[in-house]
């Protein structure tokens, strides 16, 4: 929990009054957005878009002022978790669930900060099981589509005996990759796959990955 906070702690430092802030999913970026909803408390004046209903929930109850994308040009900061992140600043996401909105705002914001406990941090992608939001409808064909390309094991995420259902009412399908060889060429081929929504590889996306260490430390990426 302590080494989610500082990284959190330290991320939310760089929100000013004024910005346009996109408030992440997930343990660590519930920190931020705990950060965040305290420094509103005493005077921060900010504009916020979420990337889960959970999210969203939580920015109101702490106070803080969720505007439509209507109502916003682009995001100025976004502060979010991931599940695995490497050196070269490139993430997997979507343990969550929310890997379609998180990669919508992250795409409209001008930084994108990942925040991450040590044990995230890893010398190559992969270990994590990838998220690939697919859309219910064709759902074996877009299996067989997955499994050809990737020929590893496929598991369509469940939560107790129900499928998981994201917030955009698809389903997530978790890749047992193990390792990654080219993200970007796997990024692009499996957004080609008709039925898939979005894949949970960041590549080139994050600006700076804000690590928190158990002895509590804080390392910064860039
Ligand atoms: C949700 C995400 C999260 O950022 C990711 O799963 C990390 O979560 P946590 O901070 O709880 O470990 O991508 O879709």
């Amino acid at each position: 929990m302590e080494s989610k906070k500082i990284a959190a702690d330290r991320a939310v430092g760089s929100v000013k009054s004024g910005m346009v802030v996109g408030l992440g999913t997930g343990s660590t970026a519930y920190w931020a957005i705990q950060a965040i909803g305290a420094r509103v408390k005493t005077g921060l004046n900010i504009q916020a878009v979420a990337t889960s209903e959970k999210s969203e929930a939580l920015a109101r109850e702490l106070d803080i002022p969720i505007v439509p994308f209507s109502d916003i040009d682009s995001i100025d900061i976004t502060i979010d978790g991931a599940d695995e992140v490497d050196t070269d600043l490139n993430a997997i996401k979507g343990g969550g669930g929310a890997l379609l909105r998180e990669k919508i705002v992250a795409a409209a914001s001008r930084e994108l900060i990942i925040i991450a406990d040590e044990s995230k941090l890893v010398q190559r992608l992969g270990a994590f099981p990838l998220p690939v939001e697919v859309v219910p409808f064709g759902i074996e064909l877009t299996m067989k589509k997955l499994a050809a390309l990737l020929a590893c094991p496929l598991n369509l995420r469940q939560t107790e005996d129900k499928l998981f259902l994201t917030d955009n009412r698809n389903y997530i399908v978790d890749c047992h990759l193990g390792a990654i060889e080219d993200a970007v060429q796997l990024n692009q081929a499996l957004n080609m796959i008709p039925g898939v929504v979005e894949n949970g590889l960041f590549i080139h996306m994050a600006a700076k990955v804000i690590v928190g260490f158990n002895d509590g430390t804080v390392r910064e990426l860039t």
